[in-house]
């Protein structure tokens, strides 16, 4: 059985916020975002609105696009869920009138939908699933401290739907190989220390746990931007050679949108030439999960992408984890 990324659905919610918002309530100018990060908006989730409704707007959004497409496993890629307990996936599965089908979630931060769209190739292949909707949401602007100018600017929310789906014929198998990473030893570098077992086994088992201290993000960014650079790299170097191919015979790279200048670096690094790195950072900012998903739909509506293309996909982000594959842009 062969697997093959068919489609991509996105929603965006409609609030944006501009750096011009930004400088109202914090020490930064536009100027400063745009030149060390490349971004000039972001969008926001609406008040009252969470990671299971985004990813509902986007299965939605797919369903009308793709009517009549029976999905039989939803994968949820999300860095930002619902709750510490359950996944949201079938939460999700159930409001879009898909209760009973498999549905769990992966934490993969900004890596996750490589690792979903590693996890849906192998379940099509493994004749486990036949169409997986790999489902990408993130709120994850409700995790980062709004008053923190070195980390409020960077996210934006957004939510995906990529269906990997069963295929006759190998040479419609559109994804792969893979190059999937982490290191562990990173984990502080990009964090939310609060809401889980180890902040509840830090604070003694039946006392109150100090929620406030460690609710948002901490980010060393500096040291992550050199891994980043580093991991990425190494990971599409790794991924040319595992499948016999140089940058010349990628017609693009999809390159998770975390900041222009490690996007840049990259390039410099792997000698790509200018024009083939995709790039929407200045609308979206960092969506995590949804980034290169978006970041696909994005191009092949401005005709960027078009049917036939080798592209090399790359992503890094916390935990540490990173990934690569190469995807041959052939959807339906
Ligand atoms: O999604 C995957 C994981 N995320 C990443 O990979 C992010 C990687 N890191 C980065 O993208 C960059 O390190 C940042 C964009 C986060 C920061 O850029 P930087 O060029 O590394 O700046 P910096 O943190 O070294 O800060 C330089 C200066 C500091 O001031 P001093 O200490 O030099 O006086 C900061 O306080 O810029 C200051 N600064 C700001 N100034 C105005 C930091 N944020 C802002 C801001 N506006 N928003």
């Amino acid at each position: 059985m062969y697997a093959a990324l068919t489609h991509i659905t996105t929603h965006l919610p409609s609030r944006v916020e501009t750096n011009a918002d930004l400088c109202t309530r914090m020490d930064t100018t536009d100027e400063w975002i745009v030149t060390r990060t490349g971004i000039a908006q972001r969008h926001l989730a609406a008040p009252g609105e969470s990671t299971a409704d985004l990813a509902v707007a986007a299965m939605t959004a797919f369903a009308a696009e793709r009517p009549g497409t029976r999905v039989d496993t939803l994968v949820l890629a999300t860095t930002s869920p619902d709750r510490t307990c359950p996944a949201t996936a079938p939460e999700v599965a159930a409001r879009v009138g898909l209760g009973g089908i498999a549905g769990y979630d992966i934490t993969s931060a900004c890596s996750g939908d490589l690792y979903g769209l590693a996890t849906a190739v192998g379940l099509v292949d493994a004749g486990i699933a036949r169409r997986v909707a790999l489902v990408t949401s993130e709120t994850f602007s409700y995790f980062v401290d709004p008053a923190d100018r070195t980390t409020a600017p960077l996210f934006g929310d957004a939510a995906t739907v990529s269906l990997v789906e069963r295929v006759r014929d190998p040479d419609d198998a559109n994804l792969g190989p893979f190059d999937l990473g982490s290191d562990g030893a990173g984990l502080g570098l990009l964090e939310v220390p609060a809401g889980g077992a180890r902040a509840r086994a830090l604070a003694g088992r039946g006392r109150p746990v100090a929620w406030e201290s460690g609710s948002y993000l901490q980010m060393a960014g500096r040291p992550l931007f050199l891994e980043a650079v580093a991991r990425m790299s190494a990971s599409c170097r790794k991924l040319l050679a595992d499948s016999g191919s140089s940058i010349d015979d990628i017609d693009g790279f999809v390159v998770h949108q975390a900041n222009a200048r490690i996007a840049r670096a990259l390039c410099e690094e792997l000698d790509i030439p200018d024009g083939k790195a995709l790039s929407n950072i200045r609308t979206v900012g960092n969506t995590l999960s949804s980034s290169i998903p978006l970041l696909l739909a994005d191009s092949a509506a401005a005709g960027t992408t078009t049917p036939g293309d080798t592209l090399l996909l790359t992503a890094f982000g916390a935990g540490l984890s990173w990934g690569s594959c190469l995807l041959t842009w052939n959807p339906r």
